[in-house]
């Protein structure tokens, strides 16, 4: 993700969820964060600019991999890009040794739990009114240890979603 992605990003989130961030608050991640890693999943078409349609984000920090965000664009949802967007954070978490990695997810979101569970994500504990503007709880999901069987696991499931469309993979590609 650059800046110039930020204003498409930011529309996403501010349709995908209920406590959107803002523009400034991307900035900060991408400028600022020494610990933040964002990506972004662009459709290109020669001449025009990158289409964002998905988008995620984690924070490295000491063995620890933390999922921030993901949200595909509502007009392209069910297509594999939020998955893509899980695989190349998986891949980066990977790639810097990164001891386990955690996310939050309301109890209710059915699909990303779908998502996270199909990566080998469990649960592992629930954070009471973790989203006050909802008034829901977070399932607090924990995947490791990402050893050797779980990135031949993995790297089997990222060329599985290769197969269904065309991406070129900038963010883990280096673990092949
Ligand atoms: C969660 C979200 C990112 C999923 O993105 P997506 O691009 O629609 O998902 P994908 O097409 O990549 O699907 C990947 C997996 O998610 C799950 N999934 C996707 N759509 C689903 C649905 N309608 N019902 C159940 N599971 C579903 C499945 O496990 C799917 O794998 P499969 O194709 O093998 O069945 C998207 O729904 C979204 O942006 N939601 C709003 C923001 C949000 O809730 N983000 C997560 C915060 S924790």
């Amino acid at each position: 993700m650059t800046i110039a992605d930020v204003p498409q990003v930011a529309y996403i989130d501010s349709i995908s969820f209920a406590a959107p961030w803002s523009a400034q608050a991307y900035e900060f991640e991408i400028n600022e964060s020494k610990s933040s890693k964002m990506v972004v999943l662009v459709q290109t078409s020669p001449g025009q600019q990158d289409l964002v349609v998905a988008y995620g984000g984690m924070w490295l920090i000491a063995g620890e991999g933390h999922i921030s965000t993901v949200a595909t664009h509502p007009s392209w949802r069910g297509k594999g890009y939020g998955e893509a967007v899980v695989v190349g954070l998986l891949g980066l978490a990977i790639a810097t040794h990164a001891d386990y990695v955690v996310l939050e997810a309301r109890v209710s979101n059915t699909v990303a739990i779908a998502l996270y569970e199909k990566y080998g994500f469990r649960h592992v504990g629930i954070r009471k009114q973790y989203y006050r503007e909802e008034n829901e709880d977070a399932t607090l999901m924990h995947l490791a240890p990402l050893d050797e069987a779980y990135t031949v696991k993995f790297l089997g499931m990222r060329k599985a979603l290769e197969a269904r469309f065309a991406f070129n993979n900038l963010v883990s590609e280096a673990l092949e």
